[in-house]
């Protein structure tokens, strides 16, 4: 049986990658995928996803929801995104639902599933920090949650200890940290792990395909944005790794730790605390994905990408 996702996006290449191999798994399930401000504001983030779910034009259609519009988030310190979120590459507009919220998307579509569902976080806990505060007794109805967040030891990008998307919005990756849900981070440090030379434009599926002419027109602009802005010669893509950690579990180490974030602090708020104390206050609270075997995942992402390039 496909496993039954909910993928929430802040699109973004890296989470436009991730929804590309995603939408075209024959062992994933999309019931939805839900849009929140992060990479871009919010209107651009649900527009990019009605862009990108019609252009793919996927077997099956998932449900769309509309970005929340009233999330303040901070300044933004990078943009590896383009203006447009997705490398500039103008994807035609889609209106392919009426617009309904991504929190009430979220909600009804656990309600549908219970227990059967993994939410795949790929931005700012936002949206799902939403859905808790409105029904906390939802908690029992999740399957798990994984996210594409955190930090292992405190190597951060949005600051020096603080990854993007539990940057974006502290409390809510706070609240979502704290619930007594089956919850993995996959952080920044092992998302990071996983690099892609110039040599994967040439791996890409065909411009033919649908997902191939995505790729191809959207990530010349990541290395770019990746030398210029970080001066390395290569690309993350943290959000496709998050995706591998969902459909291919058995290549990441893991660890069961107690953890909380922190909300306060110009350079900490968003952080991710881990106590490591042999005796301490926090229990056990979430796994902590701390490594993976970098050229397997790699190639599962490769393979996601030429699969969803063979289906159309
Ligand atoms: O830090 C990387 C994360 O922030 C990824 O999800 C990327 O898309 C951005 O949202
Ligand atoms: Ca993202």
């Amino acid at each position: 049986m496909p496993r039954k996702v909910i993928l929430d996006v802040d699109p973004g290449i890296d989470d436009a990658v991730a929804l590309a191999m995603a939408l075209f798994d024959p062992r994933l399930e999309v019931l939805a995928v839900t849009a929140s401000g992060g990479n871009v504001p919010p209107e651009q983030a649900t527009a990019n996803l009605q862009a990108l779910v019609g252009f793919l034009d996927p077997p099956r259609l998932p449900r769309l929801g509309a970005a929340p519009t009233d999330t303040i988030r901070p300044e933004k310190p990078f943009n590896m995104h383009g203006s447009d979120g997705l490398g500039g590459i103008d994807l035609p507009q889609a209106r392919l639902h009426g617009g309904t919220a991504s929190e009430k998307v979220i909600w009804e579509t656990f309600h549908a599933h219970p227990r059967e569902v993994t939410f795949l976080a790929l931005g700012p806990l936002t949206n799902l920090s939403r859905v808790l505060a409105r029904d906390p007794a939802i908690v029992e109805l999740i399957g798990e949650v994984v996210a594409a967040g955190g930090t292992a030891h405190g190597h951060g990008n949005a600051t020096p200890v603080v990854d993007f998307n539990f940057y974006c919005d502290p409390r809510a990756a706070r609240h979502v940290v704290r619930e007594p849900l089956a919850k993995t981070l996959v952080p920044l440090e092992t998302t990071g792990q996983v690099t892609f030379g110039f040599d994967l434009l040439d791996q890409l599926p065909a411009e033919s395909s649908r997902a191939g002419a995505l790729v191809r027109r959207m990530l010349p602009h990541a290395f770019r944005a990746y030398r210029q802005l970080l001066g390395t010669e290569g690309i993350c893509l943290h959000d496709a790794v998050a995706l591998v950690a969902v459909t291919n579990p058995e290549l990441f180490d893991r660890a069961t730790v107690a953890a909380d974030v922190e909300t306060g602090g110009e350079l900490t708020a968003g952080m991710l605390v881990v106590d490591r104390r042999t005796v301490r206050q926090l229990r056990p609270n979430l796994d902590l994905l701390t490594g993976c075997d970098v050229e397997a995942v790699k190639d599962c992402i490769l393979r996601g990408v030429a699969t969803a390039g063979a289906g159309t």
